[in-house]
């Protein structure tokens, strides 16, 4: 089983750096978020303050490494090279499933290596939904939790990947009683994430009354679950799951729709994720309302070739953050979230048939 799992591990990395898996039609709807640019910003670039605290950690931006990968030796080396670099810059980030180690001792360092590489960093420790649907419960989320000695546990959400793979888990049944039973047993935040097909307002509320810390809408426009399936039955030549994979490709609530929908449900700190690809995304995400970005697949590549080349990508992000923010006349994250934005198209439309009023966002005065 665990060896099962390992595979179909590496076989998602291998995947992910050898194939598109993109989503194709579906876009995040941030192209249909505008910032409005100043012409007089009247402050000054180098003096904006772009930390944030959130969960109780003080992020120098607001930005953190999406959960990825554990559990193989090629995971230990991705996971060393980025816990080395957030550690450097002082931010976070998501370890992938700790499924395959809880229970298999073995591999558990191919998770732990990230607190010893990264001991003052905000991590955040992963488990699924359908595991929680079946066997596990608080005593392994607060393993989960302890192997990384994290700051914060993420439970998963990937009925779309599940739906699309022959060896899926689709019982997704009476899973708001576990999570609300385990929000109130860990002694560390709980907070609830897609992995690319996004949440919607009915859910975020839902979430929130479950007792969870924070949601990471993880929509659709970046990584697609479905592509990743797809490539893997076309490999092992299973037509059916090839087509299932192939049509299910672009599902999912775009990110900025499923952001706004989420910021403009509950009280809790967002997590916008789901396709954030450069410093003006994550802009657009945070004047939305975003407590935080994140981004996964764009640190993949960079991953495989060393930390060096991940606070690269992460420096590249950061200093976008602050240019934009310069550029609508933002010295801060509080400030960033008063700034008019313009909704417009299809993000627009689906939000103003969703009974919410993209126009606010537009009339706001910093
Ligand atoms: C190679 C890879 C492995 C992933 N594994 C996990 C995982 O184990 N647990 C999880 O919650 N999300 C996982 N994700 C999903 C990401 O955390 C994220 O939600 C999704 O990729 C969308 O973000 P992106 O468009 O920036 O990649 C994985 C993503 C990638 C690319």
């Amino acid at each position: 089983m665990d060896d099962m799992i390992g595979e179909r591990k590496a076989d998602h990395i291998e995947v992910c750096l050898k194939e598109n898996v993109q989503s194709r039609r579906a876009t995040t709807g941030f192209e249909d978020v505008h910032l409005v640019h100043k012409a007089l910003p009247e402050i000054e670039r180098e003096k904006i303050d772009i930390s944030t605290t959130v969960f109780g950690y003080k992020f120098s931006a607001p930005l953190f490494v999406g959960a990825m990968t554990g559990g193989t030796e090629k995971a230990t080396k991705i996971n060393a090279a980025i816990a080395e670099a957030v550690e450097e810059l002082h931010l976070g980030m998501g370890v992938g499933s700790q499924r395959i180690a809880i229970g298999n001792p073995k591999v558990e360092r191919s998770f732990s290596v990230i607190r010893e590489k990264a001991p003052t960093a905000f991590i955040l420790a992963n488990i699924g939904a359908p595991q929680l649907v079946g066997k596990y419960g608080v005593k392994e989320a607060k393993k989960a939790v302890e192997m990384v000695k994290a700051d914060a546990l993420a439970i998963h959400l990937n009925a779309l990947q599940e739906a699309v793979q022959p060896e899926g888990d689709t019982n997704y049944s009476n899973l708001l009683q576990k999570i609300c039973k385990i929000a109130q047993e860990l002694d560390v935040p709980v907070i609830v994430k897609e992995t690319g097909a996004g949440i919607a307002a009915e859910e975020a509320t839902m979430l929130e009354a479950a007792g969870v810390a924070g949601i990471d809408v993880a929509g659709v426009g970046g990584t697609s679950w479905a592509a990743v399936e797809y490539y893997r039955a076309k490999a092992r030549q299973d037509g059916s799951s090839q087509r299932l994979g192939e049509t299910f490709w672009d599902w999912g609530i775009p990110t900025a729709v499923s952001l706004v929908e989420t910021v403009k449900s509950v009280n809790l700190p967002v997590i916008a994720s789901g396709g954030i690809r450069n410093g003006i995304d994550a802009t657009k995400a945070l004047a939305l309302g975003a407590s935080l970005a994140s981004a996964t697949y764009p640190f993949l590549g960079p991953a495989t070739t060393g930390s060096e080349d991940v606070k690269k990508a992460l420096s590249y992000l950061v200093g976008e953050v602050r240019n934009a923010m310069f550029l609508v006349g933002a010295n801060s994250i509080q400030k960033l979230r008063k700034v008019p934005v313009v909704l417009t198209g299809k993000t627009a439309e689906w939000l103003k048939v969703r009974g919410f009023q993209p126009e606010v966002y537009a009339r706001r005065k910093a």
